[in-house]
């Protein structure tokens, strides 16, 4: 594979293969030019995210941005963006945000997210609902016509107590859709992933479209047990896909 730097794109002519990291990282500077001096920012989390935090820690210590307030979305973000100089707060002292940088799992066509693979769902839907703008920022393999229907985990955060009987209500909630329910365990040990709120979270694969998505979404947040989901309805406002052709930016 030849090595590329960040800037170089596939075109026919000239066919360079980019590793889906290496796209994560064109996607997340791409969100950073929207970035300004002066802004409270909402921090993701994951390994696109990531890129992200580390370029506006970069540009914060060549002083190319100034006075930035980071909000981070989970435990791990705080730490990283520590360690790049991005001085902190939180939403108890910053309840609106300028902006907000996250990768996602899946996107629709209408910008509506499934997010949380990471297990940060909650803290990202605090903050990332308390932005003026939300950019989210993929490689191209996340784009999806509907939510929950990549075969992949639609994560749903739910209290530790009694945790058999939530997944089986969840699961039972979308029987129609041959909706497997699953604790996620961390694979080295078995146990259950603790998220950074202390609960757990209960992935659904669905066989079937689940159909209306708010429906879905209320119906999940009714039940008792469950503290969030990681369905992010019309939230997006910016969607920056990178791919092998180049980068798009889509405005809601
Ligand atoms: C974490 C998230 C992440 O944003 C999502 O899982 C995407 O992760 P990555 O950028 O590593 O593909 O929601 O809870």
């Amino acid at each position: 594979k030849p090595k590329v730097n960040s800037c170089q794109m596939a075109s026919p002519q000239s066919p360079v293969i980019l590793t889906q990291d290496e796209l994560k990282k064109i996607a997340a500077y791409k969100a950073v030019e929207f970035v300004e001096s002066g802004m409270v920012l909402g921090l993701g989390t994951g390994s696109t995210a990531c890129h992200a935090v580390a370029r506006i820690g970069e540009l914060l210590q060549q002083g190319k941005l100034k006075n930035i307030v980071g909000i981070p979305t989970s435990k791990k973000t705080h730490e990283q963006a520590v360690s790049v100089g991005i001085p902190l707060s939180d939403l108890d002292n910053y309840p609106v945000l300028d902006l907000a940088i996250d990768g996602a799992d899946e996107v629709d066509p209408y910008l509506n997210l499934v997010k949380g693979r990471g297990g940060s769902l909650l803290r990202e839907k605090m903050v990332e609902g308390a932005c003026k703008k939300f950019v989210v920022i993929v490689d191209e393999t996340k784009l999806v016509k509907h939510l929950g229907g990549s075969g992949l985990a639609m994560p749903v955060e739910i209290v530790p107590f009694c945790w058999k009987f939530t997944l089986e209500r969840l699961r039972m909630m979308f029987v129609d859709a041959g909706c497997v329910a699953k604790l996620r365990r961390f694979s080295e040990n078995g146990e259950p992933f603790v998220t950074d709120n202390g609960n757990y979270i209960i992935d659904l694969y669905f066989e079937k479209d689940i159909g209306d998505l708010k429906v879905a979404s209320d119906e999940i947040l009714r039940l008792a047990g469950v503290v969030e989901h990681g369905m992010f309805l019309d939230m997006a406002t910016t969607l920056i896909v990178a791919g092998e052709l180049g980068v798009t930016v889509k405005n809601k």
